[in-house]
């Protein structure tokens, strides 16, 4: 036998043989979509003076109606996600968790039951340390059965904090974790909150050995109701690009944080800003927003398809930044389809300037590394300026102006 073919069969046969330690669960193939409920109803614990806003079974269960009634659900929004302030503040007497009595009295698997009705994943959270950041019972000691708790209540996702925690000891510790939820033999969804409170320690996170063990992962701080917030983590994950994209890809995803479109926070150029910006990121799109209450033109960002196709595009690349220079930012992902050696492209130009008027644009798709000499299909994915829909050679000029931190975001079809 060729020595060179001997070789490569005997790595083979020992990949085969060697159990595994990877999570390769098979599940995240596109970032996960849903709705999550900490950013906008953190911990409120109080039923009485805000019944509809409380950490309840009834909020969650009303969002599961909501996402299947106003089409959330056929956009592709499929998990609904507990936060922090779930637990009883004490585990039973056998050691297991327990929901809080008096705001879950149905039980987790009656909720679990309900939302899996609806055709939705439901999705919990819980803490790598001794208490979850709000101070309710944490995993540390309980690893693995808390993992058989979750699968017997039917999780299909869990986003596993990390506060009152030794960072130092995550590395070994998310992994085990990831194996007992993969022991149990349920698909979870494994986010990990690991590389934040290392990045927030100065540490380096160990990003190839975190996307071998997590589907997604929160890379940095928890997004606020604010413009300010949200810049904060896109100037972030700009620094951070060359460490957090080689990382994503299909089951494995980098998370910049839930979306807070909807709330408070951000004007409606600034809401589209984010929707294109996570698209371009392929970040995981968990809305935390009172469903009920949204305003039509806010529902409609976070239900356009066009931007939820290229956030969900197969190919699973993260884009980058490619340039920055007075308050103007123009940032792009190669998506689907590809021909030959070129890729379309998910392009995003952005205005962080603040005086008035629209910003003018005058580019050319080669200034942004477009070649195709065949052209490629522009589309504005907002709808907004039907002028500049059409096919633009490389060198043509593309003409269009940008509202103060608002977004111009197009794809660039290759045209063949
Ligand atoms: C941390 C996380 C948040 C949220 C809260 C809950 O701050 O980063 O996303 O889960 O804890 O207490």
């Amino acid at each position: 036998m060729n020595k060179k073919l001997e070789f490569s069969s005997l790595i083979l046969l020992l990949q085969i043989m060697t159990p595994t330690n990877s999570l390769h669960n098979g599940l995240a193939l596109r970032p996960p979509m849903g709705w999550m409920s900490w950013e906008r109803y953190r911990c409120i614990t109080d039923c009485e003076n805000y019944p509809e806003e409380c950490i309840s079974e009834t909020l969650y269960r009303k969002v599961a109606d909501i996402l299947v009634d106003e089409g959330y659900k056929n956009k592709g929004y499929e998990y609904v996600i507990i936060d922090d302030c779930w637990l009883s503040k004490s585990r039973d007497e056998n050691g297991n968790l327990q929901p809080d009595p008096e705001r879950f009295p149905s039980g987790i698997k009656n909720l679990s039951d309900y939302i899996h009705s609806k055709g939705l994943k439901f999705g919990m959270y819980e803490d790598y340390g001794t208490k979850t950041c709000e101070g309710y019972p944490g995993m540390i000691d309980y690893l693995k059965q808390d993992s058989n708790k979750f699968a017997e209540w039917e999780v299909d996702y869990l986003k596993v904090d990390g506060c009152n925690a030794d960072t130092r000891k995550m590395d070994k510790g998310y992994p085990e974790l990831g194996r007992y939820l993969n022991e149990t033999g349920r698909p979870i969804v494994y986010s990990c909150s690991w590389p934040a409170y290392q990045e927030g320690e100065d540490m380096s996170p160990d990003y190839a050995s975190i996307a071998k063990h997590c589907n997604l992962w929160r890379n940095y701080d928890d997004i606020q109701d604010s413009y300010y917030s949200l810049m904060n983590i896109i100037d972030h994950f700009a620094s951070q690009q060359e460490v957090y994209i080689p990382n994503a890809g299909p089951g494995h995803w980098n998370d910049p944080d839930m979306l807070i479109i909807g709330n408070f926070g951000l004007s409606y150029e600034q809401s589209k800003l984010q929707m294109a910006i996570w698209a371009i990121l392929a970040a995981p799109l968990l809305m935390s927003t009172d469903l009920n209450s949204i305003r039509p033109e806010y529902k409609d960002i976070l239900q356009n398809e066009d931007i939820i196709a290229v956030n969900q595009d197969p190919l699973g690349i993260q884009g980058r930044r490619i340039f920055k220079k007075l308050g103007i930012q123009v940032w792009t992902r190669p998506i689907t389809p590809v021909y030959q050696t070129y890729y379309s492209y998910a392009i995003a130009f952005v205005s962080r300037r603040q005086d008035g008027v629209p910003y003018p644009f005058n580019v050319t798709l080669q200034d942004l590394g477009l070649y195709y000499p065949g052209g490629y299909k522009i589309t504005d994915l907002f709808k907004e300026d039907p002028a500049l829909v059409r096919v633009y050679k490389p060198e043509s000029i593309i003409k269009f102006r940008v509202k103060p931190t608002g977004v111009v975001f197009i794809r660039a079809d290759i045209n063949n």
